[in-house]
């Protein structure tokens, strides 16, 4: 399964580096999007104990992309917030419109409670293969933030990291809106 997905990561990644348009390009709404997602990987919160809250905007959160490459940032960071949070503990996703100075963003947040990341690692994170955990408990390839990292930068969106030690991660997404 782990040889599938490493596989698939590496394929995905070479058609980003080409530059490959082959993506959809139609509006869509995160918020529901994510939705579908969270239904998804709620299996496999409930393995490890971990809540999943999600909070529901009262509105649509729309943006332009291709729905499969942006639900799989969502997909992908989520289960990096499962999967790096200790049993028991919680995840929160949220999504909303917001406005920075007069521009409009469709922004999703991923809060754990989980590990966190130590400031010097915070930009390497989102390098192929790279990987933090140096006893290898959890399983992974280290691509899956890479893959979000260049899919966000295809959509002319930006990702944030805000992380304490022991703390907890909260991952941030802003993708263009359509206002
Ligand atoms: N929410 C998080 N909390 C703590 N550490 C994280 C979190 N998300 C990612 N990391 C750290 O960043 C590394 C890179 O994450 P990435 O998603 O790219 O790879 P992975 O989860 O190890 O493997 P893959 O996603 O390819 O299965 C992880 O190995 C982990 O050390
Ligand atoms: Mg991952």
């Amino acid at each position: 399964v782990l040889l599938n997905q490493l596989i698939e990561d590496i394929l995905e990644l070479s058609r980003l580096d080409a530059g490959i348009k082959e993506g959809e390009h139609r509006s869509l709404d995160l918020a529901e999007l994510t939705e579908r997602i969270l239904a998804d990987l709620q299996p496999l919160a409930e393995e490890k104990r971990i809540g999943l809250a999600w909070q529901r905007p009262i509105s649509a959160v729309m943006t332009v992309g291709d729905p499969a490459r942006l639900a799989r940032v969502v997909r992908n960071l989520v289960d990096n917030a499962i999967k790096y949070t200790p049993v028991g503990g919680s995840v929160k996703v949220m999504t909303a419109l917001e406005l920075i100075d007069e521009r409009e963003f469709a922004t999703i947040w991923v809060e754990d409670t989980g590990i966190g990341i130590p400031a010097e690692y915070q930009s390497r994170v989102f390098d192929r293969f790279y990987r933090l955990d140096p006893s290898h408990t959890v399983p992974g390839t280290g691509l899956g933030l890479s893959i979000v990292k260049e899919i966000v930068n295809a959509h002319d969106g930006s990702i944030q990291l805000k992380s304490r030690p022991g703390a907890g991660s909260t991952f941030i997404v802003r993708l263009p809106g359509l206002g």
